[in-house]
């Protein structure tokens, strides 16, 4: 399979991940759905997605029959945004798990699903948001921001895209594979904003909301020390 080897392309898509999963079994991996704009495009915890034209949406279908750990492909796909945007003159750097932030705001996140049945996995979807030329709405744009804010150029989506695969399918090929993966973990960590030491507070997927110190992030979890344990965290929201 080759990253982007297909492109399905829409005007409008109620949201690309929805599409690639509804159509999984007929599009091979590697296949790219994109849409220049979202209807009802969502991201992590399900909340709503700001999709309007001008932004980058879409989704990666991958197949895979060896690599199963899907936090992989969230994360190859973190660092190929990162890398991207610091070409562009950006300072992009990873948030805990995989949000990508340029000056302290976020203008990229991924969201990827596992289509199972049964035991077997069916599929990998991993979708893309990136702000590129999109109006942030008002209420976010303490906490959103695009690439055009940042460089003040008006790039194309389409350019942006097709840089972006070719960065997608280059770290694939290199890293994509069990023996690679504590090299490619430390490349994901030079990206991350917040290094072992630091203190942070942490939203978990059922709301709570703890304190403590990173003691150790490795591909697959997060070492926090409260007062008194230690978490292993899989999953959450550095706030
Ligand atoms: C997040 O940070 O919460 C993840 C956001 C993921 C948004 C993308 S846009 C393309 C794809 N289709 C969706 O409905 N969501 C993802």
């Amino acid at each position: 399979m080759i990253i982007g080897e297909e492109i399905y392309s829409f005007t409008e898509l109620p949201s690309t991940n929805r599409y690639a999963i509804e159509n999984l079994s007929r599009l091979p991996s590697g296949t790219i759905v994109w849409a220049l704009k979202q209807t009802a495009g969502y991201g992590r915890f399900n909340r709503p997605w700001h999709s309007d034209d001008g932004g980058l949406w879409f989704s990666i279908v991958f197949k895979p029959r060896l690599l199963k750990d899907t936090g992989y492909y969230t994360k190859l796909i973190s660092v190929g945004i990162a890398e991207l945007l610091c070409e562009l003159d950006c300072d992009a750097m990873i948030k805990w798990p995989n949000d990508v932030y340029v000056k302290g705001k976020k203008i990229a996140g991924i969201l990827t699903e596992s289509v199972i049945e049964g035991e077997r996995l069916l599929g990998v979807v991993t979708g893309v948001g990136l702000n590129v030329k999109n109006t942030i709405p008002p209420e976010l744009s303490k906490i959103a921001i695009s690439l055009k804010e940042v460089t003040s150029k008006d790039y194309d989506v389409s350019f942006i895209l097709k840089r972006l695969l070719n960065k997608l399918e280059n770290l694939r090929r290199k890293y994509l594979q069990v023996r690679m993966k504590k090299y490619f973990t430390r490349k994901w960590k030079k990206y991350l904003m917040h290094r072992e030491g630091d203190k942070i507070r942490l939203s978990l997927p059922n709301g709570e909301k703890i304190t403590g110190t990173i003691e150790k992030i490795n591909s697959e979890y997060l070492l926090l020390k409260t007062d008194n344990k230690t978490i292993k965290i899989m999953a959450g929201e550095i706030l």
